[in-house]
């Protein structure tokens, strides 16, 4: 009788650490399988985040020689027959940069960031040129700018 009871105790106080012990491997199989899928994720986005935040703006038509066209926070400019699109928006703090016809300058409003008509930085706080953007000029004569945002 003795036997038969220690050996019931026994059983049951491994089969209790046998469960708890199974449980705790599942849930270590859970949280291994979460951060796997978490970190997937995660290069996931960080290798298609330009590829996928593109938003297409279209010009109806090419500009003329020395012409500036914004729309929708892109400029873009035929100079000397080449032509260039880039952002509208200031690298230093994100401002909204004006085009000053004279001058042939970007000006940025808010602290005087200057940029060229290539859109290369001239002078400022601000640390670098404007986004460049790829475009493809259609054959009626419109131009599909390919905005990064
Ligand atoms: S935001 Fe353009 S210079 Fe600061």
């Amino acid at each position: 009788m003795k036997f038969s009871l220690q050996s019931l105790f026994n059983s049951s106080v491994n089969s209790r650490s046998l469960s708890r012990r199974n449980i705790l491997k599942i849930l270590g199989n859970l949280f291994g399988f979460l951060c796997v899928a978490f970190l997937s994720w995660s290069i996931w986005r960080f290798i298609t985040f330009h590829i996928c935040r593109t938003k297409d703006v279209l010009f109806q038509s090419k500009p003329r020689e020395g012409e500036v066209s914004l729309i929708n926070g892109v400029y873009l400019i035929s100079n000397h027959g080449r032509l260039i699109a880039f952002s509208a928006k200031c690298t230093h703090l994100g401002c909204t940069i004006n085009y000053s016809a004279e001058k042939k300058l970007f000006c940025c409003p808010c602290h005087g960031s200057i940029f060229d008509i290539k859109g290369n930085r001239v002078s400022g706080p601000a640390s670098h040129s404007l986004e460049k953007f790829a475009y493809e000029v259609k054959k009626n004569g419109s131009v599909l700018v390919k905005k990064s945002l």
